[in-house]
């Protein structure tokens, strides 16, 4: 896309859109990865690796790309994945989103460090939504969030376990980040100063700039470095299995285990009670030089086999790449810069735009390779 008279249909078209809109920093933060962004880069290189079979002569005159995850009816394998501040990059971005993936028929993941609290979501959708949960040292504070969240109407918590720590996303420290030198504050001020519509958007009309979900938790709301200072010290890295345990005892929907690349940790999951597994690692945010999921998801989905769902992430550009991940093994995708870039663009209408152009990508490829349901996908429309 040359310029920016043309409509936007990618997710890089929309990430193009995203970064005029965006202050620089904001942009990075969606943007990068951790350390030489290596995964990151692998998420993409290994679906683009990936050929599928052309297939002819069979009626594809009836396509469906319906399905269901964690028990629940969704229009295509593809969920919003849970993105921490999306309510920066658009106004009150994740009642944009959530209300996006209602109209398209898919799931959506409200993060714990969200902008927008469980109960606006909640109020601002028509049907149940997902929680993500990071683990917080007291566990006071995530029974009140899983209290809220079921109060909310979520069904499915996802769980996740690739953030013991955070990654060292060198993008985010040359942007002065979580810091507060004079320099970096002078330079985000200029970018803020230099993308007035971002200003308009989410500056005034977005506000209140606070993690909704965890606005009790410091003295004041809106001050996002005494917040980030604050979750630092309260993420959980001690965490094991038994926790899980722990919450699955306490949490009477669909838990998924969200940031699994190894088999043997699938397994461990499921016996700790997990209903589906997400291979993941987290968008090439955390461990660099990690495997891509794409990659590891034939061996996690071969261990878990029908004992849980197992879904993916990473590297998602395209309803090609949803097919290629169900052909090997997984019951639906994720997606986040994606949907995040186009509601950055263009807000709910962005990201309803983007779904629907995955899925008639999804069709499309589903025609071509010669199916007309999901359940067809299969590694035999791999070609090795
Ligand atoms: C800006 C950003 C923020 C994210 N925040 C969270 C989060 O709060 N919780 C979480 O479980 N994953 C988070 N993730 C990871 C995504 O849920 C997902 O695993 C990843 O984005 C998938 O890769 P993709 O961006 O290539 O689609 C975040 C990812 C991005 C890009």
């Amino acid at each position: 896309m040359g310029t920016l008279n043309v409509a936007p249909v990618t997710p890089l078209d929309y990430r193009r859109l995203a970064e005029k809109r965006l202050p620089r920093f904001l942009f990075d933060y969606i943007d990068g990865g951790a350390n030489d962004e290596l995964t990151m880069a692998a998420n993409i290189a290994d679906f683009q690796r990936l050929k599928l079979k052309q297939r002819v002569m069979r009626d594809v005159s009836n396509i469906s790309t319906a399905t269901t995850i964690a028990g629940e009816a969704a229009s295509m394998p593809v969920i919003l994945a849970p993105v921490g501040m999306a309510g920066l990059m658009a106004r009150r971005g994740e009642v944009q989103g959530v209300r996006a993936a209602n109209a398209a028929g898919v799931p959506f993941t409200l993060s714990t460090v969200g902008i927008c609290p469980l109960e606006e979501v909640a109020a601002a959708s028509s049907k149940p939504f997902w929680f993500q949960l990071y683990m917080i040292r007291d566990r006071g504070i995530v029974r009140d969030m899983l209290t809220r969240a079921q109060a909310a109407g979520c069904t499915t918590l996802v769980f996740t376990v690739d953030l013991p720590i955070a990654g060292m996303r060198h993008r985010d420290a040359r942007n002065g980040m979580g810091g507060h030198s004079l320099r970096a504050r002078a330079a985000s001020a200029w970018q803020i100063a230099t993308h007035p519509i971002w200003v308009a958007d989410v500056g005034v009309f977005g506000k209140p700039h606070s993690f909704g979900n965890l606005e009790d938790m410091v003295a004041n709301p809106t001050d996002m470095e005494a917040y980030k200072k604050w979750l630092n010290a309260q993420f959980d890295c001690s965490v094991t299995w038994k926790d899980i345990e722990w919450l699955r005892g306490i949490w009477p929907g669909k838990l998924i285990i969200k940031g699994i690349l190894e088999a043997d940790d699938a397994i461990a999951a499921v016996a700790a009670g997990a209903d589906g597994v997400i291979v993941s690692n987290h968008g090439g945010r955390q461990l660099d030089t990690a495997a891509s999921g794409i990659s590891k998801l034939p061996e996690v989905a071969a261990a878990v086999g029908d004992k849980a769902e197992v879904l993916m992430d990473g590297g998602v550009r395209s309803g090609i790449d949803v097919v290629k991940a169900l052909a090997l093994g997984a019951r639906a995708v994720l997606i986040g810069r994606p949907w995040v870039w186009a509601n950055a663009a263009r807000g709910q209408a962005g990201v309803s735009d983007l779904l629907a152009v995955f899925k008639r990508e999804m069709e499309v490829a589903m025609a071509l390779t010669g199916v007309t349901n999901v359940a067809q996908l299969n590694a035999d429309l791999i070609d090795r």
